[in-house]
């Protein structure tokens, strides 16, 4: 059913009765039980450090920092510590944006349109690791370039000579990630800048995940190489204060190595009648709220917070990593502060076990050449929840170890291996508009089927093993139109 307005404003307190309904099933953040999304210090002033600065700023709109000039003030001051922490030196500049996705768009606007320049039109390409962010795609599908993913090597990090091979000319930017988020892996960055300097390719390093943190940890005798701009040829850096910098969602920094590649990244009109629009950043109203909290946090911390937290990460993480190896779990490569493990089970089965005893891991799919896996994000606050945590680990996996296929899984397996047949590697556009039309008159009759099928009628069903083999049975651009068509159903109808 469609609502409406009420037709007389509900009060304060009938709002929050209603938001707090709202939020009954949402899984608590602070819980320390999220082994994925959650980037919690434990430190519950953050909360309030945070909240006063939000309070202060949410109303104030960065579209116009003429009349709000604070928002300049608090970008140079965070971008400034970013600057320190990645070695910039003075001619590194920085914008602040509302997530990672937005600085790699930017990062990859600026690459594209300085390659363009100087080369013309052609479709510029993105070279990248199999392991880096979709987000890179996201921004090739909106800005029309083509992506190359190529493998990586045993270790799970970026294979340069992979990378090199697949330049072409049409390559505008390489990225390496520090760390990557199915593994947690640290590109070797030094050897994809001596490949893009050589090229004169633009080098971006993404440490969307790492930024804030990877440093503290090397103070800390970690051994991490090196990823910053102390690298030559590293072109630009995104690092998110909403990840482990532990500020309130909707913080990010991109860092260019010269003022004058911020130009590419920014947006500039002056062609209507209106007022004269330059927009440092994808969108153009935004609230001043998020980048007051992240200064907030930051400054709350400071460098002996991030240090005791990092240190708290390293405890958990290394008490995992014992307790895996004791289960014989496989590790995927060398961790940081995300790891993940495979095993000779059925690991979506265990996320399931695991999600029932209140414990939330990311299940990933794995790909052709790369087997699923679990994934791990550690956070401060799990420090605390380990054990607890680990011993649930232990008895899942005794539990689930022996399980022989079920009979739907089995046919899944077939099925899957049937369609990989029929559509082997990547499909051309106009066979996906195609499959595309057949799903929009299949959706009216079938939808509510389809829905059914998953148990995503009524909410998001507590055993998610079955949609991950579905999935996996298909051929990613399938799978991708699927899950497009699931999203649009579920957020049109509500639960
Ligand atoms: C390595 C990496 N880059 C970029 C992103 C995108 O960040 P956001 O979700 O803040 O847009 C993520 C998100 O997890 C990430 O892990």
């Amino acid at each position: 059913m469609r609502r409406s307005l009420p037709k007389k404003g509900l009060s304060k307190d009938e709002i929050l009765e209603k938001l707090k309904e709202y939020s009954k099933e949402d899984l608590d953040p602070s819980s320390g039980k999220l082994f994925t999304i959650a980037f919690e210090s434990g430190i519950e002033e953050i909360r309030d450090v945070a909240f006063e600065a939000m309070k202060m700023f949410a109303f104030k709109n960065m579209l116009d920092f003429t009349e709000f000039p604070s928002m300049i003030k608090m970008e140079k001051d965070l971008v400034d510590v970013a600057v320190d922490l990645m070695h910039g030196d003075e001619k590194v500049t920085g914008t602040f944006t509302f997530g990672g996705t937005e600085s790699v768009f930017l990062a990859v606007k600026a690459a594209r349109d300085k390659f363009l320049l100087k080369k013309g039109f052609t479709i510029p390409e993105i070279v990248m690791p199999i392991t880096a962010h979709p987000c890179y795609d996201k921004a090739a599908e909106y800005m029309g370039l083509k992506v190359k993913r190529v493998k990586v090597n045993e270790k799970y990090e970026a294979c340069p000579e992979a990378i090199n091979e697949a330049l072409t000319e049409n390559t505008a930017i390489i990225v390496g990630s520090a760390p990557n988020w199915p593994f947690g892996t640290v590109d070797p960055i030094e050897e994809l800048a001596e490949i893009a300097l050589d090229k004169k390719i633009w080098l971006h390093v993404d440490a969307c995940v790492g930024g804030f943190v990877l440093p503290f940890m090397k103070k800390l005798g970690e051994k991490i190489p090196d990823f910053d701009f102390k690298i030559e040829g590293v072109c630009s850096i995104s690092l998110d204060p909403h990840k482990y910098a532990y500020t309130p969602i909707g913080a990010s920094i991109l860092l260019f190595r010269e003022k004058f590649y911020k130009i590419y990244s920014q947006f500039a009109n002056l062609k209507w009648p209106g007022y004269p629009i330059v927009n440092p950043a994808v969108l153009s109203s935004r609230s001043e709220a998020t980048l007051a909290a992240a200064w907030a946090v930051m400054n709350f911390l400071g460098e002996e917070g991030y240090l005791n937290l990092a240190k708290k990460i390293l405890n958990a993480r290394n008490k995992i990593l014992k307790s895996l190896k004791e289960m014989d779990y496989k590790l995927m490569g060398e961790p940081s502060v995300i790891l993940a493990f495979t095993g000779n089970l059925n690991l979506f089965k265990l996320c399931d076990e695991m999600a029932k005893r209140g414990w939330i891991f990311l299940p990933q799919r794995g790909i052709e050449g790369i087997a699923p896996s679990v994934h791990l994000t550690i956070t401060p606050l799990h420090e605390m929840f380990v054990d607890p945590m680990l011993e649930d680990l232990k008895l899942v996996t005794e539990k689930i170890k022996d399980l022989p296929p079920s009979e739907s899984e089995k046919v899944l397996e077939v099925f899957g291996m049937i369609m990989n047949l029929l559509a082997p590697g990547e499909l051309d556009l106009s066979t996906i508009g195609k499959i595309l039309e057949d799903i929009e008159k299949m959706a009216e009759i079938y939808g509510s089927k389809l829905l059914e099928t998953f148990g995503l009628e009524k909410g998001f069903p507590k055993e998610m093993a079955m949609i991950y083999q579905f999935l996996n049975a298909f051929p990613p651009e399938i799978a991708e139109l699927l899950v497009n068509y699931i999203v649009v159903e579920i957020f049109h109808r509500g639960f």
